[in-house]
């Protein structure tokens, strides 16, 4: 597995005002929208283009273009949603399908409550988008089911990550082609499952429920 942390001052600025407590939904919603365009430029470094001729108006040369199977962006509901419209903006061919994770209260285990993707995922580079890898439960058991369902390679854009949910996807993923790109990689996760420092619970924020 790959771990990127991205460095580079404007998403730390960015993120400092996403965690700051007074920041209000409105202002979260586009800041979260655009730290995300800035990690999918890092997050689509490897995505597969073909060779295409053009015509410019002066000569014929040869450029790429992004190769079929388009690849896939898989928001985890709710809070991955927030982050789709940065994403899409980014690459807008790409093909976009919904996972929705919940924790079984019964076997502690995260299970598929919702799930809109194609049909076919062999071959496919699927981007998945969770603003925080805590535990790790959701996320490693999304990237699972796509590598289930026959996706070729996958990678997760988070905005934060604790390295306890970093240890638990390396762990859960061996032997998959997975890469992470984050944000910030935080200190560690509290006796409450929240990312510390971090910047409180990414849905509510989010979505104006707080
Ligand atoms: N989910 C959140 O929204 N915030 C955390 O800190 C951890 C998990």
């Amino acid at each position: 597995m790959r771990v990127h942390v991205a460095d580079h001052p404007l998403i730390t600025h960015k993120l400092t005002v996403l965690r700051d407590k007074r920041t209000p939904s409105p202002v979260f919603r586009q800041l979260t929208e655009e730290l995300v365009t800035l990690l999918a430029y890092e997050a689509t470094r490897e995505v597969r283009v073909a060779a295409v001729q053009i015509e410019t108006p002066v000569t014929t040369t040869v450029g790429v273009q992004i190769d079929e199977p388009r690849p896939l962006v898989v928001p985890i509901l709710r809070a991955g949603l927030g982050m789709l419209e940065g994403m899409t903006r980014l690459v807008p061919t790409a093909e976009v399908g919904f996972l929705g994770m919940v924790r079984d209260e019964e076997t502690l285990k995260p299970t598929t409550y919702a799930e809109r993707l194609p049909e076919d995922l062999s071959n496919r580079q699927c981007f998945v988008l969770d603003p925080m890898l805590a535990t790790g439960g959701s996320l490693g058991a999304a990237i699972e089911y796509l590598f289930k369902r026959g996706a070729q390679d996958v990678t997760a854009i988070c905005l934060l990550a604790a390295p306890e949910g970093v240890a638990a996807i390396e762990k859960q993923v061996e032997g998959h082609n997975v890469t992470l790109v984050l944000g910030s990689l935080d200190e560690r996760l509290n006796e409450n499952g929240y990312i510390v420092p971090g910047l409180g619970d990414a849905g509510d924020r989010l979505y104006g429920t707080v």
